[in-house]
């Protein structure tokens, strides 16, 4: 890593912690408030990471993590490399940490998409420059500092915010976890029973003072919440069983939910969006879906990830 200290990874928010998060989000806020209106590939004014080289690194599909990285560092001023496992000698059997090892001296940072933690949490022990989580099996770190982002844009504080998810108890639900008990807000988890979240995420978002319900009952989880967020039913990698979707049919996010829920609640996706199955038409569509802004927002919460990550901003 070119600042000479340890590698800061960014494998799950905590690994920033509270304090740095919120550093992260300012910084987003300003840089994004900085920039408006200038082509999307300009450089920001004090190019921070010239120089720099990015290493993308792909075992599963992607549009907005790639695209919102790899213009993320041209606004900072640096650049990318995409890598995918089909072409890479990763996709003939070539180790993770002889992969960290070769692509730390050759690039300054490395982000990996995966479908086992495990392998991310091996890519950091090997690797000698920080490694970001694109997403795993197990967390999306970077999808939630855009999705933090995008509420505080939409005016809400987060301590005390009631958080609404529906439907399968997955990897974005566990970085919303992680997030409910770094900053204190609430998350009611409506899902069906046995797509629970993994029960390490909420006993952690307890322990940080969050109020975490869960319930089979997406009614209960939509009465009055500030935020209603799902997500696919079938992540990458699992299989697309109808036993599982019929499962979720009853926690659709539609118009219903959305009445239940206060008048200036805003309803979040990651996307890629099922319309019709997690979300209605009307939902997706409506004055309170927010999800192009969260989408974009990709872009300017990468560059905090970055910045974090090269130790330009936060405090550890
Ligand atoms: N939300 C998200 O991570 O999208 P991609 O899978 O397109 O990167
Ligand atoms: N839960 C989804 C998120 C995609 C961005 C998946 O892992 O496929």
């Amino acid at each position: 890593m070119g600042t000479g200290k340890q590698a800061r990874h960014f494998l799950d928010l905590t690994d920033a912690g509270a304090d740095d998060v919120a550093a992260m989000i300012a910084d987003a806020i300003d840089r994004k408030a900085a920039r408006a209106g200038r082509p999307k590939g300009a450089t920001d004014a004090d190019a921070p990471l010239a120089g720099y080289v990015l290493a993308l690194v792909f075992e599963k599909n992607s549009t907005r993590t790639r695209v919102s990285f790899d213009i993320a560092m041209r606004q900072l001023g640096g650049s990318v490399l995409i890598l995918d496992s089909a072409s890479s000698q990763l996709g003939r059997g070539e180790s993770i940490a002889d992969t960290a090892r070769v692509l730390s001296r050759m690039v300054d940072a490395i982000m990996l998409r995966t479908d086992d933690h495990a392998k991310i949490e091996e890519m950091a022990r090997h690797a000698t420059v920080p490694v970001i989580n694109g997403l795993t099996d197990k967390s999306h770190p970077c999808q939630i500092v855009a999705d933090l982002l995008t509420v505080i844009e939409h005016g809400k504080a987060l301590p005390g915010l009631e958080v609404a998810w529906f439907g399968d108890g997955n990897n974005v639900l566990h970085s919303i976890l992680e997030a409910a008990g770094l900053f204190k807000f609430n998350v009611r988890v409506a899902t069906p029973a046995g797509y629970e979240p993994d029960p390490a995420f909420v006993a952690s978002a307890r322990a940080g003072g969050a109020v975490v319900t869960l319930t089979q009952d997406p009614h209960t989880a939509a009465r009055g919440a500030d935020v209603l967020v799902t997500d696919t039913w079938i992540s990458m990698g699992q299989a697309d069983a109808a036993e599982k979707k019929s499962a979720m049919a009853p926690f659709q996010i539609n118009a219903a939910l959305m009445d239940a829920a206060k008048p200036d609640a805003v309803f979040l996706h990651c996307l890629p969006a099922h319309v019709g199955d997690e979300v209605s038409e009307d939902v997706f569509e409506g004055a309170q879906s927010v999800v192009f802004d969260e989408a974009e927002n990709r872009i300017h919460a990468q560059k905090s990830v970055l910045l974090w990550s090269f130790g330009r901003i936060g405090s550890r």
